[in-house]
């Protein structure tokens, strides 16, 4: 495989194409923001070690029967990948309240709801991508009522491997997002990073924030604090 030119630079990740039409690579960066961009930081490392987390879990995902886009790590901080149709919409996957749903409904953070929580988010930046729900999802033509319901069974799965991957590295998967896309033959396949960048994890003993929280409320440690989610994640899987 060679990687080629750049075909998508975003906040950060970059795409660069390759010799197969069907495979991409992509980069994460070092730079990251929050609030739509308001408040931004270069964290030193962040490209490699967010890469690092998310190639462990999507091989471990993938190893567990769940279809990812993810092939192979290429190099310290890039991952080549499948190329899909992206469809535009998150799904927040939630096991604790925290972060917009408590503000939103007046919850304190770390209350811990009977079910899964499953919020549905379009991707539109220029609309503060606002939350939907899956009528509209299908009334505007984003997929079909018979793709979400495999949407939310795939995302159920996810979210199962992943508090049990992280229950054994002392950590509590408080809430994630995810985008999928549609595979060649129209199969889902989950289309998106799973790292401390997108994912809300707290230490199951002390609490403390090993999150992208960290950066968004000036908690300090960015780095560290996602080293050690790597250094955990790295003993559990070795
Ligand atoms: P929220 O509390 O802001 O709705 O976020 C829920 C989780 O989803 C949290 O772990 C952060 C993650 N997330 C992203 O990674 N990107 C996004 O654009 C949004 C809205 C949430």
């Amino acid at each position: 495989m060679r990687e080629l030119e750049l075909l998508y630079e975003g906040k950060s990740k970059q795409i660069y194409k390759t010799d197969s039409d069907d495979r991409v690579v992509i980069r994460f960066k070092d730079d990251t923001s929050a609030f739509y961009g308001i408040k931004r930081a270069n964290i030193e490392q962040k490209g490699r070690i967010t890469c690092d987390i998310s190639s462990m879990v999507l091989e471990y995902l993938n190893a567990n029967n769940i279809n990812t886009h993810f092939i192979e790590r290429v190099g310290d901080d890039g991952q080549l990948c499948r190329v899909v149709e992206h469809i535009p919409v998150e799904v927040i996957v939630r096991n604790v309240v925290a972060g917009s749903m408590a503000k939103r409904l007046g919850m304190d953070e770390g209350i811990i709801p009977e079910n899964t929580i499953f919020d549905l988010v379009l991707r539109r930046s220029d609309l503060g991508d606002p939350l939907i729900n899956d009528h509209h999802a299908v009334a505007i033509g984003l997929l079909s009522y018979d793709e979400l319901a495999k949407m939310y069974e795939m995302s159920a799965a996810i979210n199962n491997r992943l508090i049990e991957l992280y229950e054994k590295a002392g950590i509590t998967v408080v809430d994630f997002k995810i985008e999928f896309g549609r595979a060649a033959d129209g199969t889902l396949v989950l289309a998106d990073e799973l790292s401390p960048d997108t994912c809300r994890l707290w230490d199951k003993e002390t609490g403390e924030r090993m999150d992208k929280d960290r950066f968004r409320r000036d908690l300090g440690r960015v780095r560290e604090t996602y080293e050690e989610v790597a250094q955990r994640l790295h003993n559990v899987l070795k």
